[in-house]
């Protein structure tokens, strides 16, 4: 079995913004808030636009959707001003792809009406307001929402106080897919008692993410309990999980507390949850239904106060369809599930991650950084890294010990070698296929992987947002619903 209580090289955790670059702005007012307009009619936009500028505010105007949706790919924005009149079809979209990166909206309509302002802020929009807005009323507006962030961040940095103070590693990622996962990580820390299930390939950092929900909250006066659960043999689990009294069994020479118990006040942090047998599996369900056990061979039920966060890189669904995992106990642990984006999936974060990683070597090795050319680094930001964060540390590791960015360089050429089949390993099925069956399946597919923003899921398929919407229309496929209980907006 493998228990430890954890500590870590301390090191800050950044998002990775970067605060140096500032547009121009008017008289700072405002602070530093950031504000994107999408707006179509260029004489509203250049108004508002102005007025906030004035207000000392950084102005990100838009008159595409498609512009609009781009900058939400820099996370440096704070809040959103949509034209009811621009947002036509995209309406939903942006509200969408603003909320799952915890931006609030406010949408300005020129020709107002009550059921309008109902289907925006059913789809999630924050706030309403007719235009020609009173400056005061508008900027008023931004400046709360300002506030509200505000006052997330100062917590985030208490957190990260914490952390530091707890020597739990730097989470570096400033991509919109690392945002919604700290932005997660932020809800979990506030509700201390949630059972929380990190999914992920290998190396995309769960043990991470534990390690902060426990450390950055209340929890972390208490302990963390790190089971592995690969290593829990069957015969002792009962044992090993929940303690024993003396005398339960032949070599149970005196009374010992389990790893629940020794939680107690703290996290169980249950890695490698797919790898649990059926027998191990039905009495941890017990425990996470009843909140209370039995030490073998006592008498008395006992209770613990203690948070459960569950890992596994397995696809827990599929092995419940094969029988391999219980689904009520998926069920029970599936209540906050946090999944963790491949770096594939992210690669704005590799040059942030490889500066990252040097600069921790450089401080433990006494390396000097390597210098990386923007070819190399093109290269690895293309790169699919298989092995994720893990492998990027180790690579980085190695270069800096070696003092040269040839292993780097080696990894890359290697690429040139595919190991993923290729499209041309896609053969047509003797009996052959259904085109119009299988170009729908794959559209939404690849809407579904983009959680309905389409021109994610064009560069999944090779297409343009015009496209995608093409074969839409000609299969009726919507997207898939946004989070916020949003709908179909047609303004
Ligand atoms: N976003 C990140 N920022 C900085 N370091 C990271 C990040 N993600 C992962 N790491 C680092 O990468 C290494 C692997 O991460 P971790 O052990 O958390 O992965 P994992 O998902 O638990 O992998 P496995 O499934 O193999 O257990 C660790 O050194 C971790 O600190
Ligand atoms: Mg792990």
């Amino acid at each position: 079995m493998l228990l430890r209580t954890e500590r870590q090289p301390s090191a800050k955790r950044s998002s990775g913004r970067d605060t140096t670059e500032k547009p121009t702005r008017g008289a700072d007012v405002m602070g530093k808030g950031s504000v994107l307009i999408f707006e179509q009619d260029k004489i509203v936009r250049d108004v508002v636009s102005s007025t906030l500028a004035r207000a000392g505010l950084e102005v990100h105007p838009a008159a595409e959707l498609d512009a609009a949706l781009q900058a939400f790919e820099s996370g440096k924005l704070d809040a959103v001003i949509l034209g009811a009149a621009s947002a036509g079809d995209g309406a939903s979209e942006l509200i969408h792809a603003a909320s799952r990166v915890s931006l609030e909206v406010i949408v300005l309509s020129s020709s107002p009406t009550i059921e309008e302002a109902v289907a925006f802020v059913k789809a999630g929009a924050s706030d309403y307001l007719a235009h020609p807005a009173r400056s005061p009323e508008l900027l008023g507006r931004i400046e709360r929402i300002l506030e509200r962030r505000r006052a997330r961040e100062d917590l985030r940095s208490t957190r990260q106080e914490n952390l530091k103070r707890h020597g739990v590693a730097s989470l570096i990622g400033s991509s919109p897919a690392m945002q919604r996962v700290l932005n997660l990580v932020d809800c979990i820390t506030d509700n201390h008692d949630a059972t929380v299930l990190i999914l992920g390939e290998s190396g995309t950092g769960k043990d991470l993410i534990a390690k902060m929900i426990h450390w950055s909250g209340p929890r972390a006066e208490g302990p963390y309990m790190n089971v592995t659960c690969t290593t829990l043999r069957d015969t002792l689990l009962e044992s090993e999980l929940f303690g024993h009294e003396r005398g339960a069994f032949t070599d149970a020479k005196t009374q010992k507390k389990g790893l629940v118990e020794l939680a107690d006040g703290g996290t169980l942090f249950l890695d490698e949850i797919g790898d649990m047998s059926l027998a191990i599996q039905s009495r941890l369900l017990r425990f996470l239904e009843e909140r209370a056990f039995r030490r073998v061979g006592g008498q008395a039920d006992l209770r613990v106060n203690v948070r459960v966060i569950a890992a596994t890189n397995r696809n827990l669904e599929e092995m419940v369809a094969r029988g391999e995992f219980r689904e009520d106990l998926y069920f029970r642990l599936n209540v906050i599930p946090i999944v963790m984006p491949p770096l594939r999936s992210r690669k704005g974060d590799v040059p942030l991650l490889v500066r990252h990683f040097m600069n921790v070597f450089h401080r433990e090795l006494h390396k000097p950084v390597l210098e990386i050319e923007p070819a190399l680094m093109g290269q690895l930001e293309a790169y699919n890294w298989p092995g994720n964060v893990r492998e990027l540390r180790n690579l980085v590791e190695r270069a800096m010990v070696l003092s040269t960015t040839e292993v780097l360089w080696s990894v890359v050429r290697r690429r040139s070698r595919p190991e993923a089949p290729s499209e041309a390993s896609f053969r047509l099925p003797p009996g052959g296929v259904d085109f119009d069956v299988l170009e729908k399946d794959l559209l939404s597919q690849a809407l579904e992987a983009a959680r309905g923003h389409q021109a994610r899921a064009g560069e999944l398929l090779g297409l343009n947002r015009d496209q995608v919407r093409y074969r839409m229309l000609k299969y009726g496929l919507n997207s898939p619903a946004p989070a916020r209980g949003g709908l179909a907006l047609r303004v």
